[in-house]
């Protein structure tokens, strides 16, 4: 396109002069300090990249339908992956990824939410897995990621209904026979956490419900009060029972592994004061705790059971043996830190959610100019791993996200975001050398694509995207490169892929 070919010739003297210099800070550290088994990628998740929305039977999902009733932009075509799979890969294989991070759509495998499988689906995440292990990446693969099917949603309003348990073990099981002979890592339930406050307490992400006074948006339908409780709920069920069915029925023959990611801060307590490091002490318990602590122990955190009270569901005797020990491994995704500033203030109120049972007032970290995940704050992903590590017993943990976001813009000399991957990579090693085990690091996100907020106007990617370009042309970034001589130590990546 003649923007770029214009654009180029200015690009040329940039692209080769800071990479120089970013090689040049000569890392204290390379890939072969990491134990061989540690595993490096990249990731992605399926309405995010693959567009082909209504395209060989695939139904809406629940963020299908948030995006079309008006929070900006969807992803009926967002990277286009369905069709460009073989073209990723060999992206994906250029850098030398050892893994990929992907989701499985749920309404394309099973368009009804259950029953039938859609063949053209099943198709379609056969060919993908195949053509990432004939390139030697090895998948690791989300089941739900933001994206339940709408038919569920209606049908008996999702994961508020004990029915989402049996319906997603259902799915997983279908995903366990079909796919498991080659997957070997399976994550459940992308960010539980955030899941459940978005899309059930502030409105802001699918399906979109809160009431007021409590929500960020003007929601039609919800109870902020209750159904983040209800829907994590639920979910921890559905995992465990997944989990276990995996244990029960597939373990002995595949030997995968299947876990369940959470969303987390870094955190500073505002001043010194024992009430803003007790409110920080809350701030884990009601994120990491929420989902770790029933986990790992079997039970919520005791800061929630006393302060949220008959809102917080229980599980009964049964339920708390099945959730119990129910995961081989964690999956942890940080960007950022926060100050976080006790709010007992909120205590007074007589209407509740999340936030006021927390009493707290959380503020970003450093340098948020382009939007909250752009600081740079490697100690925050330390800080998370090494929390998880003395809090809950040091169970294995994979790194789902961690990545910088800038605008997305065609410069390719994204230095900030190498500085980004480059102190945040080291921050994992110096958590290995203190005893974290990490077993995994998933740099978000392979290539520019749909964002939940703000659509396709913020970039994680390690590939630029020309979304005005029917093609959809992908070009490696300064930090595509940087990351494969990471991998590879060599400059590896053809110019062939670039604009140069
Ligand atoms: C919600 O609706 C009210 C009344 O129509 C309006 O004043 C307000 O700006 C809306 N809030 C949001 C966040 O859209
Ligand atoms: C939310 O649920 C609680 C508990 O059932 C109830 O007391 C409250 O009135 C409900 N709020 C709304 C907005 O429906
Ligand atoms: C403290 O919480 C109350 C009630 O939720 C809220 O109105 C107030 O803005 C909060 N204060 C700060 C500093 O966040
Ligand atoms: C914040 O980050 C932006 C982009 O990386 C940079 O241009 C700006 O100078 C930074 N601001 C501060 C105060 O460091």
């Amino acid at each position: 396109m003649k923007f770029f070919k214009n654009y180029s010739l200015m690009l040329l003297p940039l692209l080769v002069l800071p990479f120089t210099s970013v090689l040049s800070l000569e890392e204290a550290y390379n890939r072969y300090d990491f134990p061989p088994e540690f595993v490096f990628g990249s990731g992605t998740s399926a309405y995010q990249v693959e567009g082909a929305a209504d395209e060989d039977g695939r139904t809406p999902s629940i963020w299908d339908v948030f995006a079309h009733a008006g929070h900006g932009a969807a992803g009926d075509v967002a990277c286009d992956q369905y069709h460009k799979y073989k073209e990723d890969v060999k992206l994906m294989k250029d850098i030398g990824l050892e893994a990929y991070r992907f989701s499985i759509s749920w309404s394309r495998l099973l368009p009804s939410g259950r029953g039938p499988v859609n063949p053209k689906g099943l198709q379609y995440y056969n060919n993908l897995i195949d053509e990432l292990i004939t390139h030697g990446i090895d998948p690791h693969v989300t089941l739900h990621h933001f994206d339940l099917p709408q038919a569920l949603q209606d049908e008996y309003g999702g994961w508020l209904s004990r029915e989402s348990v049996r319906d997603f073990t259902a799915y997983a099981d279908t995903c366990f026979k079909e796919f498991g002979d080659r997957v070997l890592h399976w994550t459940t339930l992308n960010e539980a956490n955030v899941f459940a406050l978005g899309g059930y307490d502030q409105g802001i992400t699918p399906p979109g419900r809160c009431s007021p006074p409590f929500g960020l948006i003007n929601c039609t339908k919800g109870n902020s009060s209750i159904e983040p409780y209800i829907a994590v709920h639920n979910m921890l069920l559905a995992h465990a029972s997944v989990t276990n069915l995996y244990k029960k029925h597939y373990k002995y023959k595949q030997h995968g592994s299947v876990g369940i990611s959470i969303y987390t801060y870094g955190t500073v307590p505002l001043t010194n004061s024992v009430e803003d490091k007790q409110a920080t002490d809350r701030l884990n318990d009601f994120l990491i705790g929420w989902i770790l602590h029933p986990l790992v122990f079997g039970d919520y955190p005791k800061t929630m059971r006393t302060r949220v009270g008959s809102r917080l569901p229980t599980f009964t005797a049964d339920e708390a043996k099945q959730v119990k020990g129910a995961f081989d491994f964690f999956g942890v995704i940080n960007y950022m830190a926060v100050y976080v500033k006790d709010n007992s203030s909120s205590q007074t109120q007589d209407l509740h959610d999340y936030n006021t049972d927390m009493a707290l007032t959380m503020t970003l970290f450093g340098n948020t100019t382009f939007g909250s995940e752009h600081a740079n704050t490697p100690w925050s992903l330390q800080q998370v791993l090494l929390y998880i590590k003395e809090t809950y017993d040091n169970p294995p943990i994979y790194i789902a996200e961690n990545g910088q976001t800038t605008p997305q813009t065609s410069s390719l000399e994204d230095t900030t975001r190498v500085r980004f991957l480059s102190s945040h990579i080291e921050a994992v090693l110096d958590s290995i050398r203190k005893g974290s085990n990490v077993k995994g690091y998933f740099q978000w996100s392979l290539m520019d694509l749909f964002e939940l907020f703000r659509g396709y106007e913020l970039s994680y990617g390690l590939y630029y995207v020309d979304f005005k370009d029917p093609y959809l042309k992908r070009y490696p970034k300064l930090s595509a490169h940087w990351y494969s001589s990471f991998l590879m130590g060599t400059l590896h990546l053809q110019c062939s892929h670039s604009v140069l």
